[in-house]
């Protein structure tokens, strides 16, 4: 019989299909997070998963999963996998990298822009029903043009966010764990600075950091304190970098001046002291939103499993793996072709 696949999520249907002549789909009907006991149900049997990036997978999960081979995460970051243990027990796992830069970055740009001209809440005045009229001295917003860009954590979706830069003339710092190779800086027209030195000289910074237990609040009380106080934050990374309490309370008072979040440490739950900010944007999680990329990230999760299990134009090598050490273990029958 063939393989089961299990998808906890619905998507194109098209890009299902490609998966039905070599397994048996197990497509969830509902968008929605499974819950640990809902995907110890769901993968007790599947030999294969294409799973949402809030669904975590863990030695727990494994245990329960017997047939697993292969787990494709719906998203670039993938701090819901514990690599290691999917590694231990010969399972590969994968990611979408790469499908979704110019997307994400689009959309760091969409909510410096929105926070810096503070467009979320002139909105809300005007639907209100407040506006009299237009206001030489009213909404008062900072440039971004001409102004200083910081990029903490340098992969490739904030080199598309620095590209994009030129157009708007304004000057590139990052800081990384690494520079990047000089061309590639020279590319992205980004200047490589230290973390004291971004914070300080940054009119706009975006967090594009993969979420480790060394990022966690990375940026706090200290951080937010050593930017300046005209300043706009934007994390469209993962919402644990950033500590909540810390940014609402610089937000009210001013230690910096706006701030555009799109992803949460507990979300879908906000803190509430963020929602009753008015400098600050808040949106859904949303940044690789758009259609076509969507589609492209679908592609590439099936892709990945389609290789995984010998077929397609990959078979046997899954274009994104993030473990392919499990591929190179030939004492073990990890893939049945
Ligand atoms: C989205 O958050 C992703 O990691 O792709
Ligand atoms: C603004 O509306 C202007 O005309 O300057």
């Amino acid at each position: 019989s063939k393989p089961k696949v299990w998808i906890s999520r619905p998507f194109f249907p098209d890009i299902v299909d490609r998966l039905r002549p070599y397994f048996e789909v197990c497509a969830e009907t509902e968008d929605r997070k499974h819950s640990a006991d809902e995907l110890a149900v769901c993968l007790a049997d599947a030999d294969a998963a294409i799973i949402g990036l809030v669904e975590r997978i863990d030695a727990a999960t494994i245990a329960g999963a017997p047939r697993l081979r292969f787990v494709a995460n719906l998203g670039v970051g993938h701090n819901n996998l514990d690599l290691d243990a999917l590694s231990a027990a010969g399972i590969g796992a994968s990611n979408t990298p790469d499908v979704l830069n110019e997307t994400v970055a689009d959309y760091a740009w969409a909510l410096m822009l929105a926070a810096a001209r503070r467009v979320g809440a002139a909105e809300r005045w005007l639907r209100a029903g407040h506006w009299q009229g237009f206001r030489f001295e009213g909404w008062l917003g900072a440039d971004v043009h001409g102004k200083t860009i910081g990029i903490l954590g340098m992969g490739r979706i904030g080199q598309a966010i620095a590209r994009r830069a030129s157009g708007f003339r304004s000057k590139v710092l990052y800081h990384n764990r690494s520079r990047l190779d000089p061309r590639i800086e020279h590319d992205c027209g980004a200047t490589y600075v230290d973390k004291a030195t971004l914070l300080a000289e940054s009119d706009h910074l975006i967090l594009v950091l993969p979420f480790t237990a060394q990022n966690r609040h990375a940026i706090g009380a200290a951080e937010l304190a050593a930017m300046k106080p005209t300043a706009t934050l934007v994390n469209i990374a993962r919402g644990g970098i950033v500590d909540e309490a810390a940014l609402a309370r610089a937000l009210a008072d001013g230690v910096i001046a706006a701030a555009a979040l799109d992803v949460f440490e507990g979300e879908p739950a906000i803190h509430p002291d963020l929602l009753k900010l008015e400098n600050i944007v808040l949106s859904p999680h949303i940044a690789s939103a758009s259609r076509d990329t969507r589609r492209d990230m679908a592609a590439l999760a099936v892709d990945n499993v389609l290789a995984a299990f010998g077929h397609g134009p990959h078979a046997g090598r899954p274009p994104t793996i993030l473990n392919p050490g499990v591929l190179a273990d030939a004492s073990r029958p990890v893939f049945p072709n």
